[in-house]
């Protein structure tokens, strides 16, 4: 039955399906990767988003996002290029393998109607996160429709606002509603909090069992979405490329504490950073 299908995605899981970049490889066989995020008033969560992209080994990464901020975003991820959020976006989705949209983009009418675009009208990988996961349910058939994969990424009070329901609420049937949501829809769930729950189109759960309160904060959740955008185009299989991605993200928070770090003090930048030692250590 469906009831049974409930799993922990563990460290052999993420080490077994790891990406080799093979010595020959070259930039477009590791993803061409889009980010649409930020705004003005929050250029944090479009660099956090594009910097875990890249650091997580996307092979090309372009952010799409308000011409005010390239300036910060330049001077924090040289690696990406930039796209003004005022042309046109059909030339944006043009060649990309994923698209991520939502860090920093503010709820309004503006956002629903990319995402309605992006839904209907891009071929590729769709990662919904944030201010993107807003009036969902109006397209419920044209996502059910869709080939290409889409994989949204709440946190329990953004799921909350997509069923119409609370967070407490979610909290209390995490297990049930990431499935219901991910089966009516036909995509991945991500339903993110301590042990983050990735349901699957099918029905099936994969549980995660990394990561800690210093994950509690702003930023954070940025930084998850940047990397799921990257892995999804290093990999084959949606599920894999996901799970794998939110294990990192915990394993890196993990990683930084064992090193003697309160949590406290941990930040989304550190995340980050310290990728390059937690990719090091699984492969
Ligand atoms: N243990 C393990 N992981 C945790 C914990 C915890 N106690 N708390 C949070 N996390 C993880 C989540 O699983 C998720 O991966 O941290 C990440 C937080 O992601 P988001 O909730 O999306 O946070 P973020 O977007 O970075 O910042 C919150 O969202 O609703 C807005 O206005 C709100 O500014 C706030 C922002
Ligand atoms: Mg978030």
């Amino acid at each position: 039955t469906v009831q049974s299908n409930i799993m922990l995605w563990s460290h052999e899981d993420t080490k077994n399906h790891w990406p080799a970049r093979v010595d020959d490889s070259h930039k477009g066989s590791h993803g061409k990767v889009g980010i649409i995020a930020g705004s003005a008033g929050m250029p944090g969560a479009a660099v956090l988003t594009t910097s875990a992209a890249v650091r997580s080994g996307a092979g090309l990464t372009q952010l799409n996002t308000h011409g005010n901020i390239f300036g910060s975003v330049v001077n924090h991820v040289p690696e990406a290029t930039l796209f003004d959020r005022k042309d046109d976006l059909e030339s944006f989705i043009e060649g990309k393998d994923v698209i991520a949209i939502g860090p920093g983009l503010g709820v309004n009418g503006e956002t629903s109607r990319t995402v309605e675009y992006l839904v209907n009208e891009y071929e590729g990988t769709l990662v919904i996160d944030a201010d993107g996961l807003t009036r969902l349910e109006q397209l419920k058939m044209q996502i059910k429709k869709r080939q290409a994969p889409v994989v949204i990424s709440p946190h329990p009070g953004e799921m909350a606002r997509l069923i119409d329901s609370s967070s407490g609420e979610v909290n209390k049937n995490r297990f049930r509603i990431s499935r219901e949501i991910a089966m009516e829809y036909g995509m991945h769930v991500v339903l993110k909090g301590p042990n983050t729950l990735v349901a699957t189109p099918e029905g099936e759960i994969f549980i995660n069992d990394t990561g800690n309160a210093g994950l509690a904060k702003g930023g954070s959740g940025d930084v998850l979405t940047g990397m799921i955008a990257a892995f999804l185009g290093r990999y084959d299989q949606p599920q894999q490329a996901i799970s794998s991605a939110v294990y990192m993200h915990g394993f890196t928070a993990d990683y930084i504490s064992e090193a003697g770090i309160g949590v406290e003090t941990i930040t989304a930048s550190d995340l980050i950073d310290n990728l390059r030692h937690t990719f090091h250590l699984i492969r």
